[in-house]
């Protein structure tokens, strides 16, 4: 059966180049815009306790003014989760935030966090939101999320995107058969970090991944081709890996 690849496109590093020196421009509602354009699935935006990229105020805006679901990444505190239910996205997705880490290092550990994370998980599904949970590709970790009530995990693939050689081609099967163990658990398999054109085929041949989060890596690439020729490539990318994996997209 085919299963629709979806991208999800990250804006959180326009915001980045945005607050660099402050001001307006870029603006990353803009770019979802375009992305929505260019044939995104949904937007993902990650609201730091710091702010460093997407502002409060980015988060009205792309809640107000994108059709497109949005994917709000948090980490699991008081202050994100008033925020989230204040707004209400589409989804939120529990990310683990170190404030000196340069990017989100490492899936949340849910099998550790499990007391403290399960109030947040219960009021975010309470208050309407798809939960995901954002961790590595080990089976204790799905375990631990299912045993939460939370519909959906998304494969940390930065370790995939940082090794070489016989090391990555081991965390790929990591990927694929926690990918395939979600789907005999019941858990939606989303997956992403660290992908660009050259690494995201095998991770979009995964039958069970039905959506892939990517960001840094498109808004780089569009300093060069443009946003929106940048989405599309990675789009047809996506699709034809995934057509090659399964015989053909029919639907
Ligand atoms: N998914 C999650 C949960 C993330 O935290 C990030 C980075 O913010 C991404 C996907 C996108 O990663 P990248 O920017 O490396 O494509």
């Amino acid at each position: 059966m085919r299963r629709h690849l979806r991208l999800g496109v990250n804006i959180d590093h326009v915001a980045t180049i945005r607050n660099a020196r402050g001001g307006r421009d870029p603006d990353p509602v803009r770019a979802a815009r375009l992305a929505a354009k260019a044939g995104a699935d949904g937007i993902t935006a990650h609201l730091r306790e710091d702010r460093r990229h997407i502002t409060d105020d980015d988060i009205v805006r792309l809640t107000r003014e994108i059709d497109l679901p949005l994917n709000f990444e948090m980490a699991a505190t008081d202050e994100m989760l008033t925020i989230a239910l204040r707004h209400r996205p589409h989804a939120a997705c529990l990310v683990p935030e170190k404030r000196e880490e340069r990017t989100t290092e490492g899936g949340l550990d849910v099998v550790g966090g499990f007391d403290r994370l399960k109030p947040v998980i219960a009021a975010l599904r309470d208050g309407g939101m798809r939960v995901s949970l954002f961790v590595e590709p080990d089976p204790s970790q799905l375990d631990a999320a299912i045993a939460l009530g939370a519909p959906v995990v998304e494969l940390h693939t930065g370790s995939y995107a940082n090794l070489d050689g016989a090391a990555r081609a081991a965390e790929l099967g990591r990927l694929t058969e926690a990918a395939a163990y979600c789907e005999r658990i019941g858990l939606e398999c989303h997956a992403g970090h660290g992908l660009t054109f050259d690494n995201v085929g095998p991770v979009a041949a995964i039958p069970q991944v039905v959506e892939l989060n990517i960001g840094h890596f498109l808004i780089g690439e569009a300093i060069f081709g443009g946003l929106d020729s940048t989405i599309r490539r990675m789009r047809a990318t996506m699709d034809n890996a995934r057509a090659g994996s399964q015989g053909g997209l029919t639907a």
